[in-house]
């Protein structure tokens, strides 16, 4: 740390002399930041808890999308930093700090968890810092939150359930229970899907909840089974949407009562899940038998390069990659070139394995949902639930 610091400063004082009176004092440092230092980038990402593996999933992809460039953004080296954020949204602010404040990272890929992303969101505002958001759906981040410096490659929380209710109803399920983690995510996501099953028709009997990241589903699943609803939606993630598919069935409702969700319930758990994840209908911005040579070439680099399946998480990690190196490109790797940099990060497109999206004006995709049923440990694709999906970017306003 101490060399690291002196050697910049020698750096400085030495480019100073080199660039004398026609630099202005303003520039300088960026200037010799961009042409001496690697790139700094930091991960914060759940690396224990239920999340753990999502975590994985999108350093994975970043990797995967850095390591298709020979490993360089702009031209420039990477040095990454690491922080297990895990999952606690208290510790959310400390945690964005130490990226920030103490390895002075010139931009944080994070996070998973809708309250943590809040943490990150108060330390990229206030900081300036570029702060890529490959999974947290928390509407404010790209709502009343809204950041020049902050963008989304994932989704908002009611993107993929807006494209739910419909479907539902199609199936002539017209009354439905919703159950879900009780925060952020969970929230959100059953905001769109009432928003789509009610203007379809459908009734909502009845709402039920758990703390995250509980998973003692039994008495909750003993209550649906008593309401007999039509259908069951739900959001779920990680390791407790797992648990929540077995119980399911070990409930005896499999079979009996369908069960819907917003896609993340049968993502990068279908192993651990087993037979009692197939027939499961849920709508998301990706599907594993998307039949696509980009898909397909993702799919088999991706399970070459870490010997597993990929899922949305890791794709959504993979897009952070993508651009971020559309944006490094742009300005040649000078990160600290602002208005540059976002210009490129904001008109970018992104050439996904999802298909191609690209950001809304308040940094959030437009992207197709889709309809996807589990069959013998994959997701496949039934057809386009939603194309070209917006988030509405409610009160944002760009400062
Ligand atoms: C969230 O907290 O925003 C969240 C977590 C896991 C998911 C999706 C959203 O799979």
């Amino acid at each position: 740390m101490t060399s690291r610091l002196s050697s910049r400063r020698l750096i400085l004082s030495q480019s100073a002399a080199v660039i004398g009176a026609a630099s202005t004092g303003l520039l300088l440092p960026q200037i010799v930041r961009a042409q001496s230092s690697k790139v700094r980038v930091g991960f914060m990402l759940p690396y224990t808890g239920t999340f753990a593996q999502l975590g994985v999933a999108i350093e994975n992809g970043f990797r995967m999308a850095i390591n298709e460039q020979g490993g360089k953004l702009g031209g420039r080296e990477i040095e990454y930093f690491k922080v297990d954020d895990e999952s606690e949204p208290s510790k959310g602010i400390e945690n964005a700090s130490k990226l920030v404040q103490r390895d002075k990272v010139d931009v944080l890929v994070g996070t998973v968890h809708s309250g943590v992303q809040m943490g990150i969101q108060k330390v990229a505002r206030d900081s300036g810092v570029l702060s890529l958001i490959p999974n947290a759906g928390v509407h404010a981040a790209t709502r009343g939150l809204c950041a020049p410096n902050v963008f989304r490659t994932s989704f908002s929380n009611s993107q993929p359930t807006r494209a739910l209710g419909q479907a539902m109803m199609a199936k002539g399920h017209k009354k439905a229970v919703w159950i879900t983690w009780k925060y952020a995510a969970g929230d959100e996501a059953f905001e769109g899907f009432k928003e789509s099953y009610t203007a379809a028709g459908g009734t909502i009997v009845k709402e039920l909840g758990l703390p995250f990241p509980n998973v003692e589903f039994q008495a909750l699943l003993t209550e649906i089974a008593a309401l007999k609803p039509d259908a069951v939606a739900c959001f779920f993630a990680g390791g407790g949407a797992a648990k929540f598919i077995r119980d399911y069935a070990a409930a005896g409702l499999k079979g009996k009562i369908p069960l819907y969700g917003s896609g993340f319930l049968t993502e990068g758990v279908l192993d651990a899940a087993g037979p009692a994840a197939d027939g499961i209908v849920t709508t998301m911005h990706y599907s594993d038998s998307l039949d696509t040579p980009r898909n397909k070439k993702f799919r088999l680099d991706y399970a070459k390069a870490f010997r597993m399946q990929p899922d949305v998480y890791a794709v959504q990690g993979y897009d952070t990659g993508l651009l971020l190196i559309q944006g490094a490109n742009a300005v040649k790797g000078d990160m600290a070139s602002k208005p540059a940099l976002y210009k490129a990060l904001e008109s970018a497109v992104i050439d996904s394995p999802r298909g191609k999206w690209t950001m809304s004006k308040s940094h959030n995709p437009v992207q197709d949902i889709y309809l996807r049923v589990v069959e013998n440990k994959e997701n496949k694709v039934l057809g386009i639930a939603a194309k070209a999906l917006a988030d509405s970017g409610a009160g944002c306003k760009m400062a």
